[in-house]
């Protein structure tokens, strides 16, 4: 199939490209500047040049490729994580799930794309209620932190413009916090190492809140499947160990041969780390990764965490 990847030279995008390549499809690979197009091309892919920002851009590099499924990963988050300024921090992040999405949306609708396969986030935007892992059936969060609202809003636009698309197949892949080669926790460093290693990652209140990881391999091989055979609507890609932050910080501390975590009672969590940060620490909720085991016949090569933060760390 023709395949377009908005996202072409990000984490996802440098795994993805290379395994639709691999697997017989013709890949176009979008990015803002020319001199990625080498990039692209190493991957396996043919280059684009063009904003997602701008309609006009879109719409020409979408009729140029004339893909039969577009792959939306397109996510502003490199550099270092501001989360006391969380909505900030998304700010641009946020656009592109707007913005950047209607545009992809419309392009491939006037070229007939059969199919659009977007990012999401498996965690924090679920409810802070119930069970402690989540299907994709259950609710988004009702009420989020006040610093948190206008990413969660960009997050339900991408959702609902994706799934309820009349004109391709829209699927959503909600993904697990991502860690390997191109994330913020890698063999050569991250920005996550760091903070645990300065001890500038503390352990806030309970460390109830429960995370669900994804080596970002894995998240590749998933987005591949539901490229060639995904079906309308939303999955989770993650591991097969949600786990407490109590449990996966300290481990992750170990695994780096850093000092264990600081422990700050949640008022003080909230005063140095923000809001957001102490939500993400004591009350998230995981996911459970069964219907895309079941529905794209997928299966984690890295199904733990722990073997995989030992690997990532090592
Ligand atoms: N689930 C998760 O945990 C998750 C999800 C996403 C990201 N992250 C993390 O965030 C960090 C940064 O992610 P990243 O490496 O993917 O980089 P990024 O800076 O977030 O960029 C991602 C992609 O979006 C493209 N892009 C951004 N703005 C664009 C625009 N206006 N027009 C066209 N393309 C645009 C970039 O293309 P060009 O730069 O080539 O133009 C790039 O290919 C990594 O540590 C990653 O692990 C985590």
């Amino acid at each position: 199939m023709k395949v377009l990847v908005a996202g072409a030279t990000g984490a996802l995008g440098r795994q993805l490209v290379p395994r639709l390549a691999a697997g017989g499809h013709d890949v176009v690979g979008m990015t803002r500047s020319s001199s990625k197009r080498d990039v692209v091309r190493e991957l396996g892919g043919t280059a684009v040049v063009a904003d997602a920002l701008d309609p006009e851009d879109v719409a020409r590099a979408v009729a140029e490729a004339e893909p039969e499924v577009i792959v939306h990963q397109l996510t502003a988050l490199s550099g270092s994580p501001d989360m006391r300024h969380f909505d900030r921090y998304f700010a641009t992040t946020n656009r592109l799930r707007t913005e950047g999405t209607d545009h992809l949306l419309a392009a491939g609708r006037a070229v007939g794309t059969r199919r659009f396969v977007a990012q999401s986030f498996a965690g924090w935007p679920f409810a802070r209620s119930g069970a402690r892992v989540k299907t994709e059936d259950d609710a988004l969060d009702p009420g989020p932190p006040e610093a948190m609202r206008r990413t969660l809003d960009a997050i339900r636009h991408l959702e609902d413009a994706v799934t309820r698309a009349d004109s391709t197949e829209g699927i959503v892949l909600r993904y697990g916090g991502f860690y390997g080669p191109g994330t913020s926790l890698r063999r050569d460093g991250g920005e996550l190492p760091e903070l645990i290693r300065k001890r500038r990652f503390p352990l806030v209140g309970d460390g109830a809140g429960v995370w669900s990881f994804v080596h970002i391999e894995d998240a590749a091989e998933a987005t591949a499947a539901a490229v060639e055979r995904g079906r309308r609507g939303i999955y989770n890609i993650v591991d097969d160990e949600p786990a407490p932050v109590a449990e996966w910080l300290p481990a992750l501390a170990s695994a780096l041969g850093a000092k264990p975590p600081r422990r700050v009672p949640r008022w003080l969590g909230r005063l140095l780390a923000g809001e957001a940060a102490t939500v993400m620490m004591t009350e998230v909720r995981g996911a459970s990764n069964a219907k895309a085991k079941r529905e794209l016949g997928w299966q984690p090569r890295h199904p733990s965490w722990r073997e995989g933060f030992a690997q990532a760390a090592a």
